[in-house]
């Protein structure tokens, strides 16, 4: 186990709010000081613009943020750096694929595919899409235990026989979660790229790894994907931070998302020319201070080991729903997988009696933090048959010790509701 104590020393909200017990970052996560400094130390010392000035102070900034971009591109094995794309967030990587890709490739009668598991997000802009230009939108369910249907656990280690059925050579583009964001379910992401691509080679495949990268270590070479797409904030970076990683050929083809200052190449009264990615989707003065500390983040996570990180959150995940279980019963659902390999460290779980907001509620007057609701995810909890579900989630500051205030917390919901 990590140790909470050494950690948490290192968050300085941990001074500023006693006894938090902080369970919700899969919304966001907390952050260290040394991100902090860095963007105080940032618009203290040389606040000026990136790109643009040829004064130091404009030259520093932008080898600060330029370091950020080969960091992020070393973290995930990106092949150069000229591929790591830095948007706001997730959803803005997610809306530029579906605009500057998807509005390119995808046509009447072509298919998008996704699950059933996305977050808005991923699934939104898609749906959008297809229904613009007359594609087909099709889902990949999920079965009784909250794994993707592909008939993988039948026939463990066999052909993924469902994606057979549902990925055609209509099928443009495959856009998938690694982690789900409600059920903890870790995709076996590669297996279904490789399968994907051989139904289909043209297949572009995009995964949403914003669950994925803070927890696992991420190898996009490895991975055989075409894009994956992230956000800063949710492995300990700034907010207003989100990456793009994709193939440079790729990347070349696309339609510019936003046009504007910095994109350009060159500009005449009739037309335009575009930079070369990634400067071509960063239109705009960018979150410089926030960009710029983002590295600060991920020096953290590497300083920890991406491999300490899970097995940490592995052993905490564990120990939740046991102890959720031996306490609660029959009482609780749990949602995902029961093998702790394949889950990450998210537990969805609801009481057939409470509602989960009162639940989230009377948690908060106890100071810890979780989140009640559809989670963004509302074609999935319609598919689970429930309108909310309560969630608890993990990372490096959390321990046993915030399991226990979690069972505590919700033997007083019930004492309360009873
Ligand atoms: C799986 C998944 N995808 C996308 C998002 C959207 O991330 P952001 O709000 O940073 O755009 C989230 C946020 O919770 C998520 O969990």
């Amino acid at each position: 186990m990590l140790n909470r104590n050494l950690i948490q020393k290192q968050f300085p909200i941990f001074q500023h709010q006693s006894n938090l017990v902080y369970l919700d970052s899969t919304a966001t996560s907390l952050k260290p000081k040394i991100v902090i400094d860095k963007i105080k130390e940032y618009y203290e010392e040389y606040s000026a613009n990136v790109f643009r000035g040829i004064y130091p102070m404009s030259e520093k900034a932008t080898i600060e943020f330029e370091e950020t971009r080969s960091i992020v591109s070393k973290f995930i094995n990106a092949n150069k750096s000229e591929e790591i794309i830095f948007t706001r967030n997730t959803t803005e990587s997610l809306n530029l694929l579906a605009y500057s890709l998807g509005r390119k490739i995808v046509e009447t009668d072509d298919e998008i595919v996704t699950t059933i598991m996305e977050h808005h997000s991923n699934f939104v802009p898609w749906q959008v899409l297809a229904s613009e230009v007359g594609a087909t939108f099709k889902i990949i369910d999920i079965d009784d235990e909250g794994y993707l249907d592909l008939g993988l656990e039948k026939v463990k280690n066999q052909k993924l026989k469902v994606l057979e059925q549902i990925i055609t050579k209509k099928t443009k583009i495959l856009t998938l979660t690694y982690v789900s964001n409600v059920l903890g379910t870790i995709n076996p992401v590669k297996e279904i790229i490789k399968e994907a691509k051989k139904i289909n080679p043209e297949i572009i495949v995009i995964v949403d790894a914003a669950q994925a990268v803070p927890h696992l270590k991420i190898d996009v070479q490895d991975l055989g994907a075409d894009f994956i797409v992230f956000s800063s904030h949710k492995m300990l970076g700034p907010t207003g931070v989100g990456v793009l990683w994709g193939k440079e050929k790729i990347l070349q083809e696309m339609y510019p998302f936003m046009y504007g200052g910095d994109m350009i190449d060159e500009v005449y009264i009739d037309r335009s020319t575009y930079k070369n990615p990634p400067h071509k989707f960063e239109a705009g003065t960018p979150a410089i201070g926030e960009t710029i500390a983002f590295k600060e983040a991920i020096n953290f996570l590497d300083k920890i080991g991406m491999g300490n990180i899970r097995e940490h959150e592995k052993k905490i995940t564990d120990f939740a729903i046991n102890r959720l279980i031996d306490t609660f019963g029959q009482s609780i659902k749990i949602y995902g997988p029961k093998n702790i390999e394949d889950r990450g460290g998210i537990i969805s779980f609801s009481f057939a009696k409470f509602h989960p907001h009162d639940i989230a509620q009377i948690l908060a007057d106890e100071g810890i933090c979780v989140r009640a609701g559809h989670h963004c995810a509302m074609p999935l909890h319609t598919c689970l048959n429930v309108p909310a579900t309560v969630r608890a989630s993990f990372y490096i500051y959390n321990d046993e010790r915030d399991v226990e205030k979690l069972v505590e917390g919700l033997k007083k919901v019930k004492e309360i509701l009873k």
